[in-house]
């Protein structure tokens, strides 16, 4: 089941007097329970992209359909919505709150994303996330004791808050040497599959790449099917 479509996005940035199209007419759709990734060179517009994608800016110009919505024609106001009930962001680092512990940074995100759960449930759902990411035993400790890897995971849990439709991820495993990055992308796809998310994925990282159902190239500002 195709979950959001984009049709013919055009990105036009103006640096000083010069226009420049990042995004040449980019037509793409994401499937249920498949992870996308997107690759291509530094600059390409790959972040452009998967930033109008999730509604965190406009395209010039074309659609992003996303149930019976079109992002690009919908008040800032019902994107905002749109975003924190139904998308998940995981970006390169991890960003935690440093003095907030393991379990303190999904209470905060649960606080933050109008969530109208009492205590108990809410503890459940802090349950849950842990037990998602695998990170059951480090909810006390702080972000400075935690690997990479832990840290990601972390970020994944802070994503899955209200189990997003839809979970963006630009570049998640960066930052991670070879044996986090898997362990981070294993995660992922079993999220994937077992919770029928549908992932875009911005990445560099060939190994990365061998984890996605789709690969998608940038290039000149248009998409085209890696070699
Ligand atoms: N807000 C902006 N204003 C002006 N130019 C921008 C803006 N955002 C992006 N660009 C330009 O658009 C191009 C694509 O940027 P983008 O960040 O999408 O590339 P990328 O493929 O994600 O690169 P990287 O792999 O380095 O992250 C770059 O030349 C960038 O400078
Ligand atoms: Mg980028």
């Amino acid at each position: 089941m195709t979950i959001l479509t984009l049709e013919n996005i055009h990105k036009t940035f103006k640096n000083g007097d010069v226009e420049e199209e990042i995004l040449k007419g980019i037509s793409l759709s994401l499937k249920q329970g498949e992870i996308t990734a997107l690759t291509g060179a530094s600059g390409s517009g790959k972040s452009t992209l998967l930033t109008i994608a999730a509604g965190l800016q406009p395209p010039t110009s074309g659609h992003i359909y996303f149930e019976s919505h079109d992002l690009a024609e919908l008040k800032p106001d019902q994107i905002r919505h749109i975003r924190a009930s139904q998308f998940g962001f995981v970006f390169q680092f991890a960003h935690l709150v440093p003095f907030l512990t393991v379990e303190e940074q999904l209470i905060f995100m649960l606080d933050v994303s109008d969530s109208k759960q009492n205590k108990q449930q809410r503890a459940a759902e802090i349950k849950r996330l842990l037990e998602l990411v695998d990170m059951e035993h480090r909810r006390t400790a702080y972000p400075a004791s935690l690997s990479g890897g832990e840290k990601q995971r972390i970020a994944i849990a802070r994503a899955m808050v209200h189990q997003p439709t839809i979970l963006f991820a630009d570049e998640p495993t960066a930052s991670l040497d070879s044996k986090r990055s898997k362990e981070v992308m294993t995660l992922m796809r079993n999220l994937t599959k077992e919770l029928g998310i549908t992932t875009l994925m911005v990445t560099h990282d060939q190994d990365t790449m061998a984890y996605a159902d789709h690969m998608i190239e940038m290039k000149d500002g248009c998409l085209s099917q890696p070699v």
